[in-house]
């Protein structure tokens, strides 16, 4: 079999497109899956109460709210912290839309923050000169599964009253300080979107130690009604209920949780393959010419590894549009972890810049590409994406 050394002809390539992200399931999770199904209980019941229990034991965290997705944690979330219209919060634009997008549905004002270009993750030197007397939120993003530094939030939460909503959906498996993400005294939201370090399918978990916002969304994530339709239908069960609060649709269904069971099991395993891979880019592409890897930061924490990233460097031959079909053309598959949410339309219009603008994740968001990187992967294959990218390049190695 030619291997990344061999194939030289028409330069290296994989024989069939390689995904940047694929979701790894075994028959733990179908036969579950299919139990849930012959079950005659799909929607929320005892396979969600079973998978929550399972994040609480794992994050450390003393409530969990599964929910229909991290979109639909974060918008709870906010919700539940019963926003004001002209409340601020202060979040990165170096995101998902989803993360911008849910303050503005819980009738908040976002208000961005540039990066840290060495960490990609909202750069705390600036957060203080964004902080106003409507501040009532920051919702930073543990960026690629990098966790931010908590403390710094934490104590101006404590301090100040800011509530700390951490978007969390890149950091299934990291750990800040020796504690699991999810288990400090905030709120947290996962995300198990398929690409994501572990799956439900679609879905999301709120994570808090906080009794009564864990109550407020776990209603709000229902309808508001004040029972759980597993309680209702069951032989101990009544029919009747109250709804206490205009909620939502938003629960997690036992056939996504019947995944999620399965999957939780597999996170620590799956993470440190994912640093295997990481480690195999960052020794390849350590000082390379034309695109940089993120730097470390000098706290204590495990990098959960959802994405490994390089952002282009100036003197690039290639764009990184241009960079991104070439690899396409020899089969590698690329992710675009993301154009700063500040350039986009609608957020243009409605979101200020700061004075001093935003111009680091500006110029990362036109400039960076995800790499593959999942547990079905091989280390093998990570060489053979950096000689791909080298040729490209024309990198000598
Ligand atoms: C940083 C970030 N926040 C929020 C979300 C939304 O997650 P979900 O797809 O589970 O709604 C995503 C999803 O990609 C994300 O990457």
């Amino acid at each position: 079999m030619e291997t990344a050394k061999t194939m030289t002809t028409h330069g290296t390539h994989f024989e069939n497109f390689f995904p940047f992200a694929r979701p790894t399931l075994d028959d733990h999770e179908i036969e579950e899956v299919v139990s849930c199904l012959k079950s005659d209980w799909l929607t929320t019941g005892p396979r969600v109460k079973a998978f929550e229990e399972k994040l609480k034991a794992y994050h450390q965290a003393e409530h969990v709210v599964c929910v229909s997705s991290a979109t639909a944690g974060l918008h709870l979330s906010l919700l539940a912290l019963d926003l004001q219209p002209g409340d601020e919060v202060i979040t990165t634009p170096m995101t998902f839309v989803a993360t911008v997008n849910t303050i503005i549905h819980a009738g908040g004002t976002p208000v961005f923050v540039d990066i840290d270009p060495e960490t990609l993750n909202l750069d705390t030197q600036q957060l203080e000169a964004a902080i106003t007397p409507r501040t009532r939120a920051i919702m930073p993003v543990h960026f690629a599964g990098l966790p931010v530094d908590l403390d710094i939030y934490l104590e101006l939460q404590e301090k100040r009253g800011i509530r700390l909503v951490e978007d969390a959906a890149h950091a299934s498996g990291a750990f800040y300080k020796g504690k699991p993400i999810g288990s400090f005294n905030d709120i947290c939201v996962l995300s198990f979107h398929p690409n994501k370090n572990m799956t439900t399918g679609e879905g999301g978990a709120v994570l808090t130690n906080d009794p009564a916002i864990a109550d407020r969304i776990k209603k709000l994530t229902f309808h508001g009604i004040d029972r759980e339709a597993w309680n209702r239908f069951g032989k101990t069960g009544q029919q009747g209920y109250d709804v206490l609060l205009p909620g939502f649709k938003y629960n997690m269904m036992d056939i996504q949780a019947a995944i999620g069971l399965h999957q939780i099991d597999k996170l620590d395993t799956f993470v440190k393959h994912r640093q295997a891979l990481a480690a195999v880019y960052e020794e390849g592409l350590t000082n390379h010419p034309y695109c940089r890897i993120m730097g470390k930061p000098d706290y204590d924490y495990v990098h959960a590894r959802h994405l490994f990233q390089i952002v282009l460097r100036e003197n690039s031959p290639l764009t990184r549009d241009e960079l991104m079909n070439a690899l396409k053309e020899r089969n590698v598959g690329t992710g675009l972890h993301y154009q700063s949410c500040s350039d986009f339309d609608y957020i243009k219009k409605q979101v200020p810049l700061p004075p001093q603008g935003l111009p680091i994740s500006h110029y990362v968001g036109q400039n960076i590409i995800s790499l593959p990187l999942h547990p079905r992967m091989e280390a093998e294959q990570a060489h053979k994406v950096i000689d791909i990218l080298n040729e490209i390049l024309k990198v000598s190695p």
